[in-house]
């Protein structure tokens, strides 16, 4: 079968070279050479995101483990969840699912989630607030630094946790400038690595916060997994190494191209997108304004069918998103993320013309 390139919002492509760098023999994951290799990717990390005090850790899991690690570790009593989509109602339901009280507010699918809304629903009762970065199910990308001055100004002590599975790394977030406790991502996504990775971010206080909360579990313990890197520059239980290897050089990649670099070659190709969109007599799903940079999402007005558009693209050898969920065939969507450029996302549009005859 030959392969099918990606432009779907995860997992993405992968380079030929990290593809590569996972094929190496294994080492221990007690062994001085793994120290090496995971304090290198931390350190690679801290520099990628500018971190002075932060806490990084790479767990072996996909992003949804970073959900039930928030409900076991930063929620003591009760959050308020700030929902717009699918994903951030997972995170809703995985509070619940923790035993932990939570209000939610829902933004209708396809807005925004906004500074002001959020602080009217919030008050003295919540110790920390969800919001999803950029919400893969519609498109919409939420304006975090705003959401992090406010809440912080008004409400210091509440732990503020941002989803960015499908954002972080491809659109400039730095987790300290936006006041985040935690912020996490998933390797498949923007990271144009494979499935298997997730990365979360933690402020002191989120470390702090953990040390307060009862019934952390194991694999989800925020407080052991820190404290056993802070020991011992490793991971409590045997971590993907083949990944890591990779993760390793994707970092020297991206720190290469530079943080504002690559995001500015995201909002390119999301601005290129919106105007062929414009051109072609279609619209964009989510809030103008707050359209994502990684994934657009784009509404099916003209009421073509996207599963004999993919079927034909297959033959091609590219493959695009249908809408999700209850969007499909009404939306559908284009991951322009990871390693894509300006010249690739052009090539699959002129396909897209060619067999929609635009
Ligand atoms: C915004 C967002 N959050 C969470 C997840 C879940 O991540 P994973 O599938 O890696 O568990 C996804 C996956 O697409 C996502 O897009």
């Amino acid at each position: 079968m030959p392969h099918k390139r990606l432009w779907i919002p995860g997992p993405t492509e992968v380079s030929e070279k990290n593809l590569m760098a996972q094929a190496q023999p294994m080492i221990g994951h007690r062994e001085s050479s793994f120290t090496k290799l995971y304090t290198g990717i931390t350190d690679k990390l801290k520099e990628f995101f500018e971190l002075e005090e932060s806490h990084v850790i790479v767990h072996t899991s996909s992003g949804t483990l970073w959900m039930d690690i928030t409900g076991r570790n930063l929620v003591r009593n009760k959050a308020l969840a700030a929902t717009c989509g699918s994903f951030s109602e997972r995170m809703y339901e995985t509070l619940l699912a923790c035993g932990k009280e939570v209000d939610q507010y829902a933004a209708e699918w396809g807005t925004a989630t906004k500074p002001d809304a959020i602080m009217e629903h919030l008050d003295e009762s919540h110790d920390a607030l969800t919001i999803v970065h950029n919400e893969t199910s519609t498109g919409i990308r939420n304006p975090t630094t705003e959401i992090g001055k406010r809440l912080k100004a008004e409400y210091p002590e509440t732990m503020y946790i941002i989803d960015s599975v499908s954002a972080l790394g491809g659109d400039m977030l730095l987790p300290e400038k936006d006041q985040a406790d935690l912020v996490f991502t998933a390797t498949q996504k923007a990271f144009a690595l494979p499935p298997g990775l997730s990365i979360g971010i933690i402020s002191p206080a989120g470390y702090e916060r953990a040390k307060t909360v009862d019934n952390r579990g194991s694999y989800t313990d925020l407080v052991g997994l820190i404290d056993y890197y802070k020991k011992k520059g490793q991971t409590p239980s045997t971590p993907a190494i083949s990944l890591l290897y990779a993760l390793d050089t994707q970092l020297d990649d991206m720190l290469e191209e530079g943080h504002a670099n690559i995001s500015k070659r995201h909002e390119e190709m999301a601005k290129f997108t919106r105007t062929w969109v414009q051109k072609h007599g279609m619209k964009m799903f989510p809030e103008e304004g707050y359209e994502s940079i990684t994934v657009s999402t784009i509404a099916n007005n003209l009421e073509k069918s996207i599963a004999d558009l993919n079927k034909e693209l297959a033959t091609r050898n590219l493959h695009i998103s249908n809408g999700y969920g209850p969007f499909k065939e009404k939306n559908f969507r284009i991951g322009h993320m990871g390693l894509w450029t300006m010249s690739d996302l052009k090539e699959l549009l002129w396909h897209i013309e060619e067999i929609w005859n635009l």
